[in-house]
């Protein structure tokens, strides 16, 4: 197949776009839209009911997807999940024992880390599943089970269709553990079938936001630092926001949890830290209202990426703000993804760095 930017200035605008599209492809294989349930992929089996918990591994990018999916196999499935990123997990020897569950996440297959704690798990007689890009991949074909992201290939180094997909999956499979361990009512799953099958509209309705995003970014390239908060689900988009901003335009940049704030961070506020609050008006928002007042009272500068309601309620009055529709809890970390994502792109692309190829980076780390 023969890939190309398109009408695309870089791939990476490409993939951002692309999101609509490939998270339905995705979601298409893991939702019964008929019946309001969640599905296995074709040739996917895996039973959740009887584990005690999920172990799951992965580097960068794909591990912030995991660190999301923990949060809904605990709140969806009452599964408690172990995560640790690929190259902490294949040498801290945690214990294991034959017939737990470890999930493996790359966009590649081919991470080395991530390899590698995969075959530890092997070794130690454990179930392999792999949410995977590339289906003839070495951590696919090491799969006991393959879940895979229909993304297509992403050629920006940043990964941004293949984490939304993966999130898509994740959420599904959280789902559909709820079902099999019984934590999930016959009209639970379908609300929260439902909520997700909107994914990919209200993906489109984020990619509107961009030439809002394009103005903000002259004044974020001025920055030395910029802090992200977040809290739940938004923790590790609050983290995923930071890597992209790091990895495409050279900016100094930290994700936190928004509740972590008076533990360190608050002590760098001043204006000329930007900070980005990643904040949906959802069951946790009035939590990450008193962060972000804290942060103003310090004379910080917020842009605010919330929906109608969050914006209204912040009582920061007409400050930086981005405003997506309002929109079920679960939905939003895959929603979010994108002004996040266009944030960082078009940060790096007002300072010129080369954005499908940052500096010092590789697209799939296959070395130690
Ligand atoms: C590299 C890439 C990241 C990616 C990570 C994991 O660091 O630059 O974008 O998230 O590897 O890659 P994988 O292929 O395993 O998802």
């Amino acid at each position: 197949v023969m890939i190309d930017k398109g009408n695309y200035r870089h791939y990476m605008a490409k993939e951002i776009h692309e999101q609509p599209e490939v998270i339905g492809h995705t979601l298409s294989r893991y939702l019964d839209l008929g019946a309001k349930k969640a599905k296995l992929p074709d040739g996917a089996a895996i039973d959740f009911s009887k584990l005690t918990r999920l172990v799951i591994s992965a580097c960068g990018t794909a591990f912030y997807a995991g660190l999301i999916g923990k949060y809904w196999f605990e709140r969806y499935a009452r599964l408690p999940v172990e995560i640790d990123i690929a190259s902490e997990f294949r040498y801290r020897e945690l214990p294991v024992s034959e017939g737990e569950l470890a999930l493996f996440i790359s966009q590649s297959g081919e991470t080395a880390d991530t390899l590698a704690s995969l075959r530890y798990c092997r070794q130690h007689g454990l179930t392999i599943g792999a949410v995977v890009n590339v289906p003839e991949s070495t951590i696919a074909r090491e799969a006991d089970v393959v879940f895979p992201t229909i993304a297509g290939p992403e050629i920006g180094v940043a990964s941004t269709k293949a984490f939304t997909c993966q999130l898509a999956v994740l959420a599904s499979l959280a789902i559909l553990a709820g079902r099999q361990r019984g934590h999930l009512s016959d009209a639970q799953e379908a609300e929260l079938v439902g909520a997700l099958a909107e994914a990919p509209g209200r993906a489109v309705q984020a990619l509107k936001l961009e030439a809002q995003i394009e103005r903000l970014a002259p004044s974020l390239a001025r920055a030395k630092d910029l802090l992200y908060l977040g809290r739940s689900t938004n923790y590790p988009l609050a983290l995923e926001g930071a890597l992209k901003l790091k990895e495409l335009s050279y900016i100094h940049a930290e994700g936190y949890a928004a509740g972590e704030l008076k533990h360190g961070p608050i002590a760098l506020i001043e204006e000329n830290i930007p900070v980005i609050v990643i904040a949906p008006h959802d069951s946790i928002y009035e939590k990450t209202v008193s962060n972000m007042q804290e942060v103003a009272a310090r004379g910080g500068r917020i842009l605010l990426v919330t929906d109608d309601k969050g914006g209204e309620a912040s009582g920061l009055g007409h400050k930086d703000r981005i405003v997506l529709p309002e929109m079920p809890e679960i939905l939003s970390p895959i929603v979010y993804a994108i002004p996040i994502q266009l944030i960082a792109y078009h940060t790096a692309v007002f300072m010129g760095t080369d954005v499908d190829q940052p500096r010092n980076l590789a697209k799939s780390v296959t070395v130690e």
